[in-house]
């Protein structure tokens, strides 16, 4: 089953991706984490990337679009994937398309989570990120156990740069004009499910369950 999470920044898809990975064993591919990795390990592709990211604008669809083509083709994606992240414009998703048609595959279903552009703000400036696992918290919707602390390996959590309010909200605008468009491209071809994204972890993640038919 291949899988898409859209949604504004912030709107939980990559909380969701990983409580999904759990359960249905299938990878969680975030371009953005593979974005970080590069950056934290100094590449190139890392260093060309953070002049985009820190300004909260989208890493050009030529350099994203060859990240996934390579990371598609890894063995642990035989059975399916969880898109985190990627498509984001209607280049990317055409790209798609054309990688998974000459592959005799398909996207199986597009889930598109919804939350207000107040909730963004609120959960991105809160959000703080684990430098080991890279496991999510917020400082007041879910807390680490030890402040600063990750619950799963003791790591320290750390402010993503691109979770300032300015950058924020540039990265709200580019979602609005580049990224929502896909929404009516999906929806159009009858892949896209509407998943409410306010609420707690849990409800999300059944009403998540509940579009994708498992419960
Ligand atoms: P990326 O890392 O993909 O960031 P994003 O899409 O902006 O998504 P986020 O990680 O900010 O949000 P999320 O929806 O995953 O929310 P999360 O679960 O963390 O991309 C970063 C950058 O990389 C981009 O700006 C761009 O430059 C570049 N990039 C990446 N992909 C690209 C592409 N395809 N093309 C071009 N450039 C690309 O949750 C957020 C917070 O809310 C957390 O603190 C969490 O604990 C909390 N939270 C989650 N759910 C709930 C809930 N139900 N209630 C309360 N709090 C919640």
């Amino acid at each position: 089953m291949n899988i898409i999470l859209l949604g504004p920044p912030g709107a939980g898809k990559g909380t969701q991706a990983r409580r999904l990975t759990e359960k249905m064993g299938l990878p969680q591919i975030s371009t953005g984490e593979i974005l970080r990795e590069a950056q934290n390990k100094g590449t190139e592709l890392g260093r060309q990337a953070a002049l985009f990211m820190k300004e909260g604008k989208l890493v050009p669809d030529e350099v994203v679009i060859g990240i996934i083509a390579e990371r598609l083709k890894q063995a642990d994606c035989r059975k399916g994937y969880i898109l985190d992240g990627f498509p984001r414009t209607l280049s990317q998703a055409q790209a798609l398309k054309k990688i998974l048609d000459e592959n005799g595959s398909r996207v199986n279903v597009v889930l598109n989570f919804k939350i207000p552009d107040a909730d963004v703000v609120r959960r991105l400036s809160g959000r703080r990120v684990c430098t080991e696992c890279g496991t999510g918290y917020h400082v007041a919707f879910s807390p680490s156990k030890t402040t600063g602390k990750c619950d799963r390996c003791s790591g320290s959590l750390v402010q993503r740069d691109d979770d300032r309010e300015e950058t924020i909200q540039k990265r709200l605008s580019v979602y609005h004009q580049q990224t929502a468009p896909l929404i009516d491209f999906y929806r159009s071809q009858d892949l896209l499910k509407d998943v409410d994204g306010v609420g707690e972890l849990p409800v999300v993640f059944k009403r998540m369950d509940d579009a994708l038919g498992m419960t």
